[in-house]
């Protein structure tokens, strides 16, 4: 398992994190969450008041923050420039702002690069939109992972302790329109990924079948 990449996309809610969290822990790999990489970045640009909506002053500030992601599947963190921000980057202005600045080719090209680097060491899953078809062509095991929104807005309205679920459902589909719809590495289905559909599976149940494939022989 030492050489194993999982990569792992999907649509926003469905499950990744916790699943790919446990996935790791199970085969003893290490956790790359990149919306986590995403996330940080447009919080830096927030927090520089760059405007999002402008590729070019996004483009601009790609490189500027330093990122480092830690992958240890029990305490994954994210520093930006040695600061851990892991708790700023879910807040709703990240949640709004992550998907324009996804698309933004320069920042995908840095991201990407930081990614394969982290991947390079093999023994790893790693969550996405794009590690199948772009990041990581070569993994052994793809996954996609859907759930139908009213699920997965139920499911993220609950981690945040909010009661506000039809708010939520808005701000995930919005995510997965612009996610879809961008012309640089939209969230699709990479080939040779295997579809499993969470809505009426436990956590457990669906962490057993990638466990199951992941360990069954080639
Ligand atoms: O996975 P998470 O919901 O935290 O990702 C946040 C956003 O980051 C996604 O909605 C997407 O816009 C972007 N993203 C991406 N490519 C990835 C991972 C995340 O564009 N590999």
């Amino acid at each position: 398992l030492s050489s194993l990449v999982v990569a792992v996309d999907g649509t926003s809610g469905s499950g990744k994190s916790s699943t790919c969290r446990a996935v790791a822990e199970r085969l003893g790999l290490r956790y790359l969450d990149t919306g986590a990489m995403y996330r940080a970045v447009s919080w830096w640009m927030l927090q520089h008041d760059v405007d999002v909506d402008e590729v070019d002053e996004v483009t601009a500030h790609a490189h500027t923050p330093q990122l480092e992601s830690g992958t240890d599947p029990r305490r994954p963190t994210i520093t930006l420039d040695g600061v851990d921000v892991s708790v700023e980057i879910r807040s709703d202005a990240v949640n709004a702002a992550v998907s324009p600045v996804s698309t933004v080719p320069a920042v995908r090209a840095r991201l990407v690069e930081l990614q394969r680097d982290i991947i390079g060491a093999g023994g790893i899953v790693v969550e996405g939109r794009d590690i199948g078809s772009v990041v990581w062509p070569a993994a052994r095991l793809k996954v996609f992972l859907t759930a139908d929104p009213s699920a997965r807005a139920a499911r993220r309205a609950a981690e945040a302790g909010s009661t506000d679920v039809t708010a939520t459902q808005e701000s995930l589909l919005n995510r997965d329109r612009i996610d879809s719809g961008r012309a640089v590495a939209p969230l699709t289905m990479a080939d040779g990924a295997v579809h499993i559909d969470t809505t009426d599976l436990s956590l457990d149940e669906v962490v057993d079948l990638i466990v199951g494939l992941a360990t069954a022989p080639a």
